[in-house]
């Protein structure tokens, strides 16, 4: 088992590029060592991530699929073992995308969830357009990605964003407790299984990322998004 912890909690465990390259080889190195049959990945007690550095993208915005954050991304899609997420706390932007590639999604009851894209002049990404609407329905899919209104772990579950949701102190004794138990089945069995849930829509998953990544690249440099990015490095 390798816990993989977003570990930036000064910064609500905002992303940076270095920290999408470390959590990339820390996938593909899990997935190379055959002692490691279960990833968990997690954020810290109170918060899972306020997803993409805000500055890093005016600094060093991806500038296609060979970026840091592609490369994490395509690593998750590719990623053959089971990955347990454990959510507490804000879920932002890609915090939110990142678990529907997530084979399990624990969340505690103050998860909250958000993908305001729009709302900063952007556009969907991590696959979301195409696999929100699979996971929860068109309806609540538009609603989220289109108004970029947060949510709860109570909606997150109904949706089937999350499987299960705890109390906030009972999280991490049960994310450990469900990935045991994972770790202790046949290795085999579970690559196979998830490969038999994955597979036929890998070639769909990864389209969609191409198609979501050149339009949201295209949007990093766009007057709105320029407007909301400076508006929220320089709030008060
Ligand atoms: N990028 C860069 N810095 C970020 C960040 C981000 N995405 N999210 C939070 N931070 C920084 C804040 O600027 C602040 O830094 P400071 O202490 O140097 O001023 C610090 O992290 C704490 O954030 P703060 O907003 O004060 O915490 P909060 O508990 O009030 O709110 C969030 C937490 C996650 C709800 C809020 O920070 C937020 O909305 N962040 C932006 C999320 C976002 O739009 N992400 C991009 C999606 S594409």
């Amino acid at each position: 088992m390798r816990f993989v912890r977003i570990d930036r909690p000064e910064k609500k465990n905002a992303l940076t590029l270095a920290m999408y390259e470390a959590l990339t080889d820390a996938l593909k190195g899990a997935q190379t060592n055959e002692a490691c049959r279960v990833v968990v990945l997690e954020g810290h007690p109170g918060v899972f991530t306020a997803g993409n550095d805000i500055g890093d993208f005016m600094q060093n915005p991806p500038t296609g699929q060979d970026s840091a954050v592609f490369r994490f991304l395509l690593a998750l899609v590719d990623f053959e073992k089971p990955i347990v997420a454990a959510i507490d706390g804000p879920a932002v932007g890609v915090g939110t995308t990142l678990l529907l590639h997530c084979d399990i999604v624990l969340a505690s009851s103050r998860a909250k969830f958000s993908m305001p894209f729009v709302n900063l002049g952007l556009v969907p990404e991590g696959a979301s357009s195409l696999l929100l609407p699979q996971i929860a329905g068109r309806a609540t899919a538009n609603y989220w990605l289109l108004t970029g209104e947060p949510f709860d772990a109570e909606s997150a579950l109904r949706a089937g964003l999350v499987s299960h949701v705890f109390a906030p102190e009972a999280l991490e004794a049960n994310v450990r407790r469900i990935a045991e138990g994972l770790a202790k089945k046949p290795a085999e069995a579970l690559r196979l299984s998830k490969q038999l849930l994955r597979g036929p829509q890998r070639a769909a998953v990864r389209e969609a990322l191409a198609r979501e990544g050149e339009l949201f690249i295209a949007r990093l440099s766009a007057p709105e998004t320029i407007e909301a990015f400076t508006a929220f490095m320089t709030r008060r």
